[in-house]
């Protein structure tokens, strides 16, 4: 099917987000229209970020509140859109059942936004945003050691008893698009899978949001497990590099009905390396490094060496997002960027050596 025409317009869900809101913003710097989703256009502490974006005051850019628990939410948003991005997670709301995990929940929602596509009658892609967790269920040692080239093809074990709900209703929505573009005949639905996102917030309410930037707050408040996420290394790329992937899908001519593109820069990282380098990216904030010694006996040691032998041992690829164009960006400037955003941004208060201030203190 087609790309997206250059200037077109395109609708982003979950635009309040950190994924979200960085496409917003790097979409109409490419000179798209932007109609950004939103829970509520109401609540400035999650949209005057993207109020405050230039393409806003001309009217480039416009906000529209759906939630997807919503049937028909998008009908009039999607109409005369050309592409969608769906970015959102997906949220009952403090219901009992919903959210990722819950088939039925999962299928409802994401049959809103397809009858939307299906009713605008101009968009002619989507693209999907799922996770590496729907391509490796990182809780699957076994799984992981038997096949440890992570590439878009592979998919997690689907007998895993461990499999997390997340990674289920990540696959499933995958099939839900895919499926029901062919189904159309008009539009195709391509998949993006990010690893883990760092860089710049871009609201304060984002530095609580997603594991990596809430992780990064603590350290930066002197707090940091190693054991976290059971040893798992970030497995990094920058959210504005996530965001190139999401538009190059949009843009391209050679992406396929179905097809996944893994966005992940090469870098992996252990957890208490992430929180060391913040002192050696910013000498001059006086960052104080936790002290992230573990106190652990035999069995703990060996645990946490066999873990990280086998995430050592796996091999994540990008190939599929280079060959679409992509160059990633620096590992250090995305947790330079993320650190300083926090605090700026976030007001976050890092802990410091004596003698050192914020300049704005
Ligand atoms: N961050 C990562 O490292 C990472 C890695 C892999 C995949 N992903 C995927 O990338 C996507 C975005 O992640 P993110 O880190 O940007 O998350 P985020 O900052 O938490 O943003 C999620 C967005 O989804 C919106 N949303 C949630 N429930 C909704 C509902 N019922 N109706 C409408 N909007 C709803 C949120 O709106 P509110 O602001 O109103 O809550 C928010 O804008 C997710 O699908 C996630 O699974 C993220």
């Amino acid at each position: 099917m087609a790309p997206i025409p250059k200037g077109g317009t395109v609708a982003v869900t979950g635009a309040s987000g950190f994924i979200g809101g960085w496409l917003v913003r790097d979409l109409l710097s490419r000179g798209y229209r932007v109609r950004a989703c939103v829970r509520d256009v109401n609540d400035g502490a999650k949209t005057n970020f993207l109020k405050a974006m230039p393409g806003y005051v001309s009217g480039r850019l416009t906000l529209h509140s759906a939630d997807l628990n919503v049937a028909g939410c998008f009908d009039k948003i999607f109409k005369g859109c050309h592409g969608v991005a769906h970015v959102s997670h997906i949220d009952a709301s403090g219901s009992e059942s919903g959210g990722y995990g819950d088939d039925d929940y999962t299928k409802m929602v994401n049959d809103h936004i397809i009858k939307s596509v299906n009713e605008s009658d101009s968009v002619t892609r989507v693209v999907v945003t799922s996770s590496v967790a729907a391509v490796v269920s990182e809780s699957n040692f076994d799984e992981m050691v038997k096949r440890p080239v992570i590439y878009e093809d592979r998919f997690p074990d689907s007998n895993n008893h461990r499999l997390s709900g997340y990674s289920r209703s990540k696959q499933q929505a995958e099939h839900f698009f895919s499926n029901a573009a062919e189904a159309s005949g008009r539009w195709d639905s391509i998949t993006c899978c990010p690893a883990d996102n760092v860089g710049p917030i871009q609201s304060a309410h984002q530095g609580d949001r997603g594991p990596w930037q809430g992780l990064m707050k603590k350290m930066l408040y002197g707090e940091c497990n190693p054991a976290v996420h059971g040893y798992r290394p970030w497995h990094t790329v920058d959210v504005r590099d996530t965001c190139a992937v999401q538009i190059a899908i949009l843009e391209s001519v050679m992406v396929q009905n179905g097809e996944r593109h893994i966005a992940y820069n090469t870098h992996k990282i252990e957890v208490e390396e992430v929180c060391a380098r913040i002192d050696k990216l910013l000498p001059e904030l006086g960052f104080t490094t936790p002290d992230m010694t573990e106190d652990l006996d035999e069995k703990g040691i060996a645990r946490r060496a066999e873990r990280r032998a086998v995430y050592a041992g796996t091999d994540l690829r990008n190939d599929r997002t280079r060959a679409l164009g992509i160059t990633y960006r620096d590992l250090n400037d995305s947790l330079r960027d993320m650190a300083e955003s926090l605090i700026t941004v976030g007001e976050v208060k890092p802990v410091l050596r004596p003698g050192y201030s914020l300049n704005k203190d």
